[in-house]
C-alpha cells in the first residue's frame, strides 16, 4: 500500500478495520517473500514502518486486533510448525457458574449424582482461577519429556523447547515422583512484567498485546526458544493427567505434593466444608483480586476426595467434580450507533449493536449482541418484560453494556433520560438483508429466520465457515475473507459454494488459466499451504464430520454422542436415513427411530433434526459430493474399557437403584464401554431393573432380553 496514511485519530472504526486487514495481508506477504522466498521487496525501514503503523492502529482500536494480526504473529512459527501431541488423558475445560444459587446447585448436583444425603460432609477445595494458558508437562522417569498446549483438548501443540526456558518449571523431579506423571497447570505472565515489556516492545518492534494472557500465548509460540527465554513467563500447577501411580487421596494433598516437587502452587487454595465456606472463600479471593500480581477471573471449586472425583467422572467437555465460579461481568455506558442484522448458517437473523467505542474491563468494545427481536423490544424468552414499559432499545440510545470474560458483550439496559427526542422504535426486518427472501418467525419461536435456504448467500457462507471451523474440519487458511472471496468469484475454477468444492479446488485450479497464486493476497507459498491444509483434512473423525454438517441441534456434544453410538459414517447414515419418527401419540416410530432416541442424551428434537437432514435429497447430494471428493470420516473407536464384560453391549437401566444414582449408573456403564439406551429394543443386550420397573421390564421379557438387578450388575462388572 503506498497511499498516504490518515492520522490515526481521524480514522473511523471501519477505516481502521480495513487498514488493519490490508496491513495484515501486506505484512504477511513481505514475511513470505523474506522468509519463504528469501527475496524481500522492500527495505527494512519500510517494513518496520508498516509494523509500527499496524501496532499504533491496534493500540487505538484494541478490539479490532485480528486473529492473524502481524503483531501477534511476529516471530511466531507458522501454525503447524510445532509438532502435535495427543494428550494421554484429554485436557478438559470447566463449567462456569455465576451466582450463589449456581454454587448451591453445583454442590447439590454432586450429592445427587453420588446419591449422598445432606448430612455427609463433602469437602471441596477453592482456589483462584488463573487467567493464562493451560499446559500439560509430561515427565518420564522424572525427566521432562514433552510440554503441550491444550489445543482442542485431545491434541495440543508441542512447545517443549519453549517451556524449558521457564525457570518456574522443573526439568527433573525428585525420586519419590512416579515413573510417568503429567503435571498440568497454567502458564501466565505477571501484570507488572506485562506492562513494562509491552511498552518496550511496542516502541521497539511495533508488537503489542491486549493483555498478559495474549502476551503469554504469543511468547509460547516463538520459533526461537531464546525469544521465549526473554519473556518472564510463570507457572502454577493445579492438576495432572496420566500418572503411573496415584498421587494422593485428595486434591489438596496431591497439589501439595506437586509443590514439594518444586512446582509453584497457589497459596490461596483452601479446603471448604460447606456451601457457606465456599462462598466466603470466593468473596475473600475476589476482595484480593486487584492486589494479586497476576490476573484471575474466578474461583475454581473441586471435590477434594480423588475417589469421589473418580466416581463423578466427566461429561463430554468438563468434569462433574469441579466448576469455575466466575467473577461478575464488568459494565459500562455508551451510545448505540446502529443495529445491523447478521444472517447465520441456519438462517437466523441476529441483531448486532454497533457502539460508540467504550472501555470495559480494559478492553475496548464496539459491538454487542442484542440477541433477537423480542430482546430489542424489552421482552424476555418466556414473554416477560425485561425492562419497564416502553423500554425498547433504539438507535441513538445511551445503553449500559456488560462484558463477561470471552463472551460477546451484551446490552443490558437503556438510560431513558438520555434518549434523543427523535429516536425511533426499531423495526425488525421481515426480509433477509442478504438474499431478500422473506424472514419469518414461527409460532412460539423467538428467532426470525430467512426462508432463502440454499439460495441465501449469507447462509451458504456461514455454513462453509462452520464446516472449516476449528472444531469441525479445522482447515487453516480459510478465514471469513477467503471464504467470501471464493464464494463470490466469477471463475468456476476459483469458486467454493459448498463444502465439497473445497476439496476439488486444487484439481479445478490445475486445469485453469486463472491461477490463485497470481491473485492479490495469495502468494505461491500461501496457495501451497492452503492446498496442504485441505489435503490434511480429507479424513477427520466421525464426530467432527457430523458436527461440520451444521445440522440444527447437533453441536459438538451431540455429534460425539451420536458418533460413539454408530461408530461409522455408513452405519450413522443408514440408521438416520431409515428412521421414521412417530406420527402421533402411541406410535413409537420404527426401530431405527427407537435406536436413535435411545442414544444416551439424545432426545426427540435432536433425533428429528438428524432424520430430517438425511431425508432431504439435497443434503444427501452434498454428503455424496464430499465422499466423491475423497473426504471420509474415520470410524470412531469404541470408548471405555474394551475388555470389560459389558463392552460393546447396549444396556438399559430401569426402575429404582439403591447403591448409586441413575446418572452414576449410566456414567459407570459408559466407562466400561457399554452403550446406555433409554428404551428397550431388539438391539438391547441387558436390562438392569430395580424396584418399581414397569413397561421396559415387560418389553424386555417379551423380547427375551436378559434382565438382572442392581446387585447382579455390580457382580457382573466386578465392582
Ligand atoms: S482445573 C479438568 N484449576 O481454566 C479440570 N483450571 O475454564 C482441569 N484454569 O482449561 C482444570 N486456573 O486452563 C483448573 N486453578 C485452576 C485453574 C484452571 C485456571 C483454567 C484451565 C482450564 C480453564 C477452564
Amino acid at each position: 500500500m503506498t497511499t498516504a496514511r490518515k492520522a490515526i485519530e481521524n480514522l473511523s472504526v471501519e477505516e481502521a478495520a480495513e487498514e488493519l486487514a490490508a496491513l495484515a495481508a501486506e505484512i504477511a506477504e513481505h514475511d513470505r517473500r523474506y522468509h519463504g522466498d528469501d527475496a524481500p521487496t522492500i527495505s527494512d525501514a519500510d517494513y518496520d514502518a508498516l509494523r509500527l503503523r499496524n501496532a499504533a492502529i491496534e493500540a487505538a482500536f484494541p478490539e479490532l486486533v485480528r486473529s492473524d494480526s502481524p503483531s501477534t504473529a511476529v516471530g511466531a512459527a507458522p501454525s503447524g510448525a510445532f509438532g502435535q501431541v495427543v494428550h494421554a488423558k484429554p485436557m478438559l475445560s470447566l463449567d462456569n457458574v455465576f451466582s450463589d444459587e449456581d454454587v448451591v446447585d453445583f454442590v447439590n448436583s454432586v450429592r445427587r449424582f453420588l446419591a449422598w444425603s445432606g448430612d455427609q460432609e463433602l469437602p471441596i477445595t477453592a482456589e483462584p482461577k488463573i487467567d493464562g494458558l493451560s499446559m500439560s508437562l509430561r515427565y518420564e522417569n522424572r525427566e521432562l519429556v514433552t510440554a503441550a498446549t491444550r489445543g482442542d483438548g485431545t491434541t495440543g501443540e508441542n512447545v517443549t523447547a519453549n517451556i524449558r526456558t521457564i525457570s518456574d518449571i522443573p526439568q527433573t523431579l525428585p525420586k519419590d515422583a512416579p515413573d510417568v506423571v503429567e503435571v498440568r497447570g497454567e502458564v501466565y505472565m505477571r501484570r507488572d512484567d506485562f506492562m513494562a515489556l509491552n511498552e518496550r516492545m511496542a516502541a521497539e518492534t511495533g508488537r503489542v498485546f491486549a493483555n498478559p494472557r495474549n502476551f503469554a500465548a504469543g511468547s509460547l509460540r516463538q520459533k526461537d526458544p531464546e525469544n521465549t527465554r526473554a519473556r518472564p513467563l510463570k507457572f502454577f500447577a493445579y492438576a495432572w493427567g496420566e500418572t503411573s501411580e496415584p498421587l494422593a487421596q485428595t486434591q489438596f494433598e496431591a497439589v501439595q505434593r506437586l509443590g514439594a516437587w518444586g512446582f509453584p502452587i497457589n497459596d490461596h487454595m483452601a479446603i471448604c466444608r460447606s456451601v457457606e465456606d465456599l462462598l466466603t472463600r470466593y468473596r475473600a479471593i475476589e476482595a484480593e483480586r486487584a492486589s494479586l500480581p497476576y490476573d484471575i477471573d474466578g474461583v475454581v471449586y473441586k471435590v477434594d476426595s480423588l475417589a469421589l472425583q473418580e466416581r463423578l467422572g466427566f461429561r463430554s467437555r468438563s468434569p462433574r467434580w469441579a466448576t469455575a465460579h466466575k467473577f461478575p461481568a464488568e459494565k459500562a455506558t455508551t451510545v448505540l450507533r446502529a443495529i445491523e442484522i447478521q444472517v447465520g448458517r441456519t438462517g437466523a437473523l441476529t441483531p448486532v449493536a454497533r457502539l460508540e467505542p467504550v472501555t470495559v474491563g480494559g478492553v475496548v468494545v464496539t459491538n454487542a449482541t442484542l440477541h433477537n427481536e423480542d430482546y430489542i423490544n424489552g421482552i424476555g424468552n418466556s414473554g416477560q418484560r425485561i425492562r419497564p414499559e416502553e423500554h425498547d432499545i433504539r438507535v441513538g440510545d445511551t445503553v449500559t453494556i456488560q462484558r463477561a470474560g470471552d463472551v460477546i458483550p451484551q446490552i443490558l439496559d437503556v438510560v431513558l433520560e438520555k434518549r434523543p427526542r427523535d429516536a425511533e422504535k426499531y423495526v425488525f426486518p421481515d426480509h433477509c438483508p442478504a438474499c431478500g427472501s422473506h424472514a419469518v418467525r414461527e409460532e412460539g419461536e423467538v428467532v426470525r429466520r430467512c426462508t432463502g435456504g440454499l439460495i441465501c448467500p449469507a447462509q451458504a457462507v456461514e455454513r462453509i465457515r462452520h464446516f472449516v471451523s476449528r472444531n469441525a474440519f479445522d482447515i487453516e487458511g480459510l478465514g471469513e475473507k477467503q471464504i467470501e472471496f471464493f464464494f463470490n468469484h466469477e471463475d468456476p475454477s476459483l469458486q467454493i459454494r459448498s463444502p465439497a468444492d473445497i476439496f476439488t479446488l486444487k484439481a479445478r485450479q490445475d486445469g485453469s488459466l486463472t491461477k490463485l497464486e497470481n491473485i492479490d493476497g495469495f502468494g505461491a507459498v500461501s496457495v501451497k499451504k492452503l492446498y496442504a491444509a485441505i489435503d490434511e483434512r480429507r479424513q477427520v473423525s466421525l464426530s467432527r464430520f457430523l458436527f461440520a454438517l451444521g445440522i440444527r441441534h447437533i453441536g459438538e456434544t451431540n455429534a460425539k454422542r451420536i458418533a460413539r453410538h454408530y461408530l461409522s459414517f455408513d452405519a450413522l447414515r443408514t440408521g438416520a436415513s431409515a428412521a421414521v419418527m412417530p406420527e402421533g401419540k402411541g406410535d413409537p416410530g420404527n426401530a431405527e427411530w427407537q435406536e436413535l432416541v435411545g442414544i444416551n442424551g439424545i432426545g426427540s428434537v435432536v433425533a428429528e433434526a438428524l432424520a430430517e437432514f438425511f431425508a432431504e435429497e439435497h443434503n444427501q447430494q452434498a454428503v455424496d459430493a464430499l465422499l466423491a471428493a475423497g473426504v471420509s470420516a474415520i470410524d470412531e473407536e469404541p470408548v471405555g474399557d474394551v475388555s470389560s464384560p459389558v463392552a460393546g453391549k447396549t444396556v438399559v437401566f430401569t426402575g429404582g437403584l439403591e447403591r448409586m444414582s441413575r446418572d452414576e449408573a449410566k456414567a459407570m456403564a459408559e466407562r466400561l464401554g457399554a452403550k446406555v439406551a433409554g428404551s428397550v429394543s431388539k438391539k438391547t443386550d441387558l436390562v438392569v431393573a430395580g424396584p418399581g420397573a414397569g413397561s421396559k421390564l415387560k418389553q424386555a421379557s417379551e423380547l427375551g432380553i436378559e434382565v438382572i438387578d442392581e446387585d447382579a450388575w455390580f457382580v457382573l462388572v466386578g465392582q
